[in-house]
């Protein structure tokens, strides 16, 4: 773990607009800066940098947040990552605390391996502009790829014989253990090369470092695998990495999609096309990990697929696992017998792109094709609802999976009730076969209202300040506002805001002073994520209070502001809470639990009386 040290270091030295120039233009506007939308593909700015709140807000996606979230959002790394980032840009030092997870001869090790895969990555690509191996460049020209092209995804080649390659690596000091961790050699009674004269394709982190290689054979030959693969070793864990996805991610944001395929040469013959929002899975069937690595940068996925009996499979699997993550699935076939690489061949990225467009079938139409072409009659209907509940199924979000559920009934022309009892029953089957306890859903995260946001705006926005209360006593905002809500008991619903409330009291109980600062570069991204966006949005007070209340200085229209806040936060909750139990009412058969439902009703009752007297007004 990162030391909260480093972490407070880097928060105060890094220079928002600089780090984010990096990846956007900006230009300056006033005391902000202005540039293109990292994320969606705008014509006119609305990306803007506050240098002085050290915030970023992106009115075209609606995101905003710290340096740190910006890095997250826009390279889909995580928070450790992120700061790793920003402290090598800024030579600081991270000192690590130690954790149980964490074994820094491992980390030694891993860094050793990195270190030999980069430099073998390099020598690959220089083995292959060498002129004795002109016939292997050309091949790859005559597959249609470009210097450009073979260069982005630093293409090389291994000659045969490598036991040279061996001691050459040893020569330049590299360590016996490592060379063989690293997977490029295999140990038996002698020590071999792993990949010999083969086509190598380095495969790369989010973050471009090679963990490994696919090779493949120049002359297809039944006798010898057309790919080898580098085994798992420290840095490749094979189900956690997506080849391609380190070029494909900003392709993927501006798009909103991202083209799952098969292959290595699938995924560079479309970049070399002009798509650049595709990846492969390359040699293992999808895995959860990998799908949930496209999710960070969107939610929907296309899979291109091989119109095969083995490509069906794959493609039901990957619709499947894809549905687990909450992903939305499209599917594109193309015609039997071609991949991506050998489809695009001869034609340009408008003709490829239209096809795809064509083409493409959300899962239902999917299944449903798949199984007119294979079978007819009642027995095959049977087996297609069976695989589309067993699928839908899968899928965690209610509202999703009811919305397909409906879909699925009018294409199969189904009442949707029987589908949802074959679901239940399903569901039920799953729980008793899994001998694994179910995972639970996340807590359902509800929206804030409008008033808790307008509430938490002036907390963030004011906690610190003192307020006039009555005619003797000052009291700080944070202090009132806490007090206030202990008050009538009803408590703060939205978890992040109940999170910063409970920061707000230990920082009162140890007579600490904390601003919106503090949450701005709070280490709980949610935190600091919906503290930039409160703080950058203009009040919204249009209808709001000050109608009773002669004010003049400041310090009053805020007291009176977090007054009303107050009072119609309560209003809302009260609001709510009465709505819930008036539908709950009608189902309790239990006498005494409904009596306790109607006092807590009239009591709510009265609060809300109370309070709207307080507004100024009657009910
Ligand atoms: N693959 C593998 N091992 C093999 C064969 C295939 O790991 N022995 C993986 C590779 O990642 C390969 C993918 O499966 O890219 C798809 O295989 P295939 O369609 O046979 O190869 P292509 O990528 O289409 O390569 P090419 O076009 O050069 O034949
Ligand atoms: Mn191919």
């Amino acid at each position: 773990m990162i030391s909260k040290k480093t972490i407070e270091e880097v928060f105060n030295v890094a220079i928002i607009e600089d780090v984010i120039g990096d990846f956007v233009s900006l230009k300056k506007a006033g005391a902000n800066y202005k540039g293109l939308s990292p994320f969606s593909d705008e014509k006119t700015p609305s990306f803007i940098v506050s240098p002085s709140k050290r915030i970023w807000k992106d009115f075209s996606s609606g995101k905003g947040g710290n340096v740190v979230s910006f890095l997250m959002e826009h390279d889909g790394c995580s928070y450790p990552e992120a700061i790793k980032y920003l402290a090598k840009k800024y030579n600081i030092e991270i000192i690590e605390k130690k954790d149980d997870s964490y074994n820094p001869q491992e980390e030694d090790e891993k860094e050793s391996i990195s270190i030999l895969l980069d430099f073998a990555t390099t020598y690959f690509k220089t083995v292959l502009h060498e002129n004795a191996n002109k016939d292997i460049l050309d091949y790859l020209l005559s597959r249609g790829l470009d210097h450009n092209i073979i260069n982005k995804f630093q293409i090389g080649f291994i000659s045969k014989g490598s036991k040279n390659f061996y001691d050459f690596l040893l020569k330049k000091g590299y360590k016996k253990d490592v060379l063989i961790k690293s997977g490029l050699f295999i140990d038996g009674k002698n020590i071999f090369s792993r990949f010999n004269g083969r086509i190598m394709f380095p495969i790369f982190t989010l973050s471009n470092r090679v963990v490994g290689f696919g090779g493949r054979i120049l002359i297809d030959d039944k006798k010898t695998a057309k790919y080898i693969n580098s085994p798992e070793t420290l840095v490749y864990q094979k189900s956690k990495i997506l080849f391609g996805m380190n070029f494909a991610k900003t392709d993927v944001i501006k798009k909103d999609n991202c083209y799952l395929v098969e292959g290595y040469l699938d995924v560079i013959a479309l970049h070399q096309k002009g798509i650049c929002n595709v990846v492969a899975s390359s040699g293992t069937a999808i895995t959860s990990d990998q799908i949930r690595i496209i999710k960070r940068f969107t939610n929907s996925v296309t899979i291109l697929f091989d119109s095969d009996s083995a490509g069906v499979q794959a493609t039901h699997r990957a619709i499947n696992v894809a549905l687990s993550q909450d992903m939305f699935v499209s599917i594109v076939s193309l015609p039997s017998g071609q991949d991506p690489d050998s489809f695009s061949k001869n034609k340009n990225k408008e003709e490829i792109e239209n096809y795809f467009i064509d083409n493409k079938k959300d899962f239902l139409s999917f299944f449903s094709y798949m199984s007119s072409i294979s079978s007819s009659g009642p027995e095959g209907k049977i087996k297609l609802i069976k695989s589309i509940i067993n699928s839908i199924a899968l899928v965690p979000d209610m509202t999703n999976q009811t919305v397909y559920l409906q879909e699925a009934s009018s294409i199969l022309n189904i009442d949707v009730q029987i589908l949802i009892k074959d679901l239940e029953k399903n569901k039920n089957k799953n729980k008793q076969k899994s001998p694994i306890p179910q995972q639970k859903n996340d807590e359902q995260i509800e929206k804030p209202s409008q008033e808790e946001q307008f509430l938490f705006k002036l907390l963030l926005n004011h906690g610190e300040k003192f307020v006039q209360i009555n005619s003797t006593q000052k009291l700080q905002v944070s202090k009132m506002i806490l007090q206030e809500l202990q008050l009538d008991g009803i408590p703060i619903v939205f978890p992040v805001f109940a999170r910063i409330l409970i920061e707000y009291q230990n920082a009162i109980k140890k007579e600490e002073i904390i601003t919106k600062d503090y949450f701005i570069n709070h280490q709980d991204i949610e935190i600091s994520r919906i503290t930039s966006y409160l703080i950058s949005e203009k009040y919204k007070m249009d209808n709001w209070g000050l109608k009773n209340i002669k004010v003049k200085k400041e310090e009053d229209i805020l007291f009176s502001l977090v007054k009303e806040g107050l009072i119609r936060f309560k209003l809302k909750r009260i609001s709510d809470l009465t709505n819930s139990i008036l539908e709950k009412i009608p189902s309790i058969n239990d006498e005494i639990e409904k009596k306790e439902e109607l006092n807590r009703f009239s009591k709510l009752m009265n609060l809300s009386r109370n309070l709207h007297k307080q507004l100024g007004r009657e009910c």
